[in-house]
């Protein structure tokens, strides 16, 4: 069983923070969303793996990854989840293959989904009730057989969401050759399902154990954030002077937290300066960050970012890579702002 990990989407609904950099390399938890797909694999079973990037998302995935064992496959362009998977074609062969995509994040992780891979079994779909299937891929199912498989459909026949997870027989390539782009211009793994189930194969569906997160939206990567977070170990690695930690919280090497307050579940990556402030629960800070004089919770600060002598306490924010907030005593009083392209900025 080979795995396929999809990372060459263009992250449209979460710039600007995708503006310069992949979605899964954005840090929950303090770690790339696309270690947690590696991981889940390598936990099943799944030894051998492929990443499908693009020519934008390749060199940040690339060192993402770096020091893991798994193959590129180069997509020129997102022409859609199936186009990916026939791209991919040499690297797969004639093995059955688990598709992964590289911004979903399965709390109990795969195993279930190659459990139900069993001889007549055509594929496997990982499926999860949700409020709104409008935005999702929604199956039909009979029993434990999928017979309808429509994507993001205005009026779902159902509540039960496809989750970023399948399992393919090599068939699947010869109905993909067949296939026309979907309305919105793609080449749509959900129509190649539904070819399989019009060729009258076995199409089961499984659904999820535990939380899922498809991490399309900012809210969602906090959401994803505190998940990770409610199940952190402590640890401290890092230097504590003058300062209380509080519940679970991970202070890595390299990190100082001086005169300051913590409270987990946190994450506190490497090189982190914290002095004079109050990390509150479910914050992840990513390698490098500056937090002085200021309050931060319920938030997500990547690589290098820095909060600075802000009076007012951060919440449910995402800073991304080198982003800065600080306040200035001197006059005039006003907010000055260099923002890039569709950044959001709440005042109080
Ligand atoms: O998250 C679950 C949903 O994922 C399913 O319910 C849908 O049926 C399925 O089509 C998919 O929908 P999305 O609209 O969320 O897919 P998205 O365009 O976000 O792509 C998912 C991942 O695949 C993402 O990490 C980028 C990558 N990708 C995407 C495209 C279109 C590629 O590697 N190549 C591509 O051409």
């Amino acid at each position: 069983m080979k795995g396929l990990i999809l990372a060459a989407g263009r992250g449209t609904r979460l710039r600007p923070l995708t503006h310069t950099r992949p979605k899964p390399v954005i840090r929950v938890a303090g770690r790339p969303i696309l270690h947690y797909a590696v991981e889940n694999l390598k936990e099943a079973g799944v030894e051998e793996i492929g990443v499908v990037v693009s020519p934008e998302t390749e060199k940040d995935i690339r060192e993402a990854l770096s020091g893991r064992e798994v193959r590129y496959v180069l997509q020129e362009e997102p022409q859609g989840l199936a186009h990916a998977v026939a791209v991919a074609r040499d690297f797969l062969g004639d093995s059955p293959f688990v598709l992964y995509l590289g911004d979903n994040l399965f709390q109990k992780g795969i195993r279930r989904f190659l459990e139900a891979f069993r001889p007549g079994v055509s594929a496997v779909i990982a499926l999860v009730r949700v409020e709104d299937p409008r935005q999702f891929g929604v199956a039909v199912l009979e029993g434990e057989r999928i017979v309808r498989l429509l994507e993001k459909p205005k009026e779902p026949p159902s509540d039960l969401a496809v989750a970023g997870v399948y399992v393919f027989t090599p068939e699947v390539f010869e109905v993909i050759r067949e296939l026309k782009p979907s309305a919105r211009g793609e080449y749509e793994i959900t129509d190649a399902i539904q070819g399989l189930i019009d060729r009258g194969r076995k199409v089961v569906g499984v659904e999820v154990e535990g939380w899922w997160k498809d991490t399309g939206r900012p809210k969602d990567l906090l959401d994803a954030n505190r998940l990770l977070l409610e199940e952190l170990s402590p640890k401290v690695e890092g230097e504590v002077l003058e300062s209380e930690l509080t519940g679970r919280v991970v202070v890595e090497k390299g990190a100082r937290v001086v005169k300051s307050t913590v409270i987990g579940p946190a994450f506190i990556g490497e090189g982190v300066v914290v002095e004079e402030a109050y990390i509150g629960p479910f914050t992840s800070l990513g390698p490098g960050v500056r937090v002085v004089r200021s309050e931060v919770e319920y938030s997500i600060l990547e690589d290098h970012a820095r909060l600075e002598n802000v009076a007012l306490r951060l919440q449910e924010s995402i800073l991304g890579v080198g982003a800065e907030v600080r306040s200035r005593n001197s006059l005039p009083r006003a907010h000055r702002l260099i923002l890039g392209d569709l950044s959001q900025v709440e005042l109080a």
